[in-house]
């Protein structure tokens, strides 16, 4: 029977967080700089309300400071707007985090667009987008960050793997993509108009599902001994009303031949967090030219 490494991101990105606290500590004694992360959130949906506050209490534990902004859904964009350049003005926040999605009457790509690009923690901004691309040093959005970590954790070298990216999209599919060349990888980005996509994934050495859909990715579609990245959370009903969450990837399945794969919950998730601590350490070190505080770019190994 295959026994896959199952890929424990809590785990993982406890390693991580451990890693980043030292550095927190060692940036506070050696030049008195606290990094502060700016949290927004807009309204009151219950997911992004979760997802900040776990954002601000990591951001606390690791000995950072969190400054957090609740506004109401009614809140005008050139307010929303007013208050990024306050934050980018600040020298007290390194860096800013605008929870999406926003409200419909506000434009998303206006408010990223305002973000200064030295406080963009999230990578979201097309100057970030744009180093990743151009090869130069940037802050790189989290999720695709955590999925290399995991990934290189498992296999430090991949150069000349096959990596196939199921998804495009401009939080995870093309940043990962671009992450995985940068590790000399062959890269295939997938998508919806992808011709015969089994067929495609059974090449892949390396499969990241970021799609939105419930176990699209079957068992038969995995080539024996992949590593398999599962970025999707996709919520199912249930009878409690508490709902069920599942991956992109049909777990039970594609454990049967698989090298390594992703639960969901427990396995990206808990890195996209850890990661954006990694990036606020990286922006408080740039905005004060600090070179010699360690910022993890790999995840530590198992002590
Ligand atoms: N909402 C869901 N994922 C994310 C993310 O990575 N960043 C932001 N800002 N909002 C999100």
């Amino acid at each position: 029977m295959n026994s896959p490494t199952i890929i424990d991101g809590k785990e993982a990105s406890g390693r991580l967080k451990t890693a980043i606290a030292a550095s927190v500590s060692a940036l506070k004694a050696k030049y008195n700089v606290v990094p502060g992360l700016a949290t927004v959130l807009v309204g009151e949906d219950p997911a992004s309300q979760v997802y900040v506050r776990s954002k601000q209490k990591t951001a606390t534990a690791a000995g950072m400071n969190s400054f957090q902004h609740d506004l109401p859904a009614s809140t005008s964009q050139a307010d929303l707007l007013a208050l990024v350049r306050k934050l980018n003005a600040d020298p007290s926040v390194n860096g800013i985090l605008v929870q999406l999605p926003l409200p419909k009457h506000i434009d998303q790509f206006a408010i990223i667009n305002a973000i200064a690009p030295a406080k963009d923690v999230d990578g979201l901004h097309p100057e970030s987008a744009g180093r990743l691309l151009a090869g130069g040093d940037s802050l790189v959005s989290c999720t695709p960050m955590g999925c290399i970590m995991l990934i290189t954790d498992v296999a430090p070298n991949i150069a000349g793997k096959h990596a196939v990216v199921l998804g495009r999209s401009i939080l995870v599919g093309k940043p990962v993509s671009l992450l995985l060349l940068n590790e000399n990888c062959t890269v295939t980005m997938a998508h919806s108009k992808t011709v015969d996509l089994p067929a495609l994934c059974r090449s892949a050495d390396i499969l990241v599902a970021a799609v939105g859909k419930a176990e699209m990715v079957k068992g038969d579609w995995i080539k024996p001994g992949a590593i398999v990245i599962d970025v999707g959370i996709n919520r199912l009903p249930t009878p409690d009303g508490k709902g069920k969450l599942i991956g992109d990837v049909d777990y039970a399945a594609a454990s049967k031949v698989a090298g390594a794969i992703t639960p969901v919950p427990g396995g990206v998730g808990p890195m996209t967090i850890a990661c954006l601590m990694v990036n606020t350490l990286k922006a408080a070190c740039r905005q004060h030219a600090i070179t010699d505080v360690a910022i993890p770019l790999r995840l530590p190994s198992r002590s």
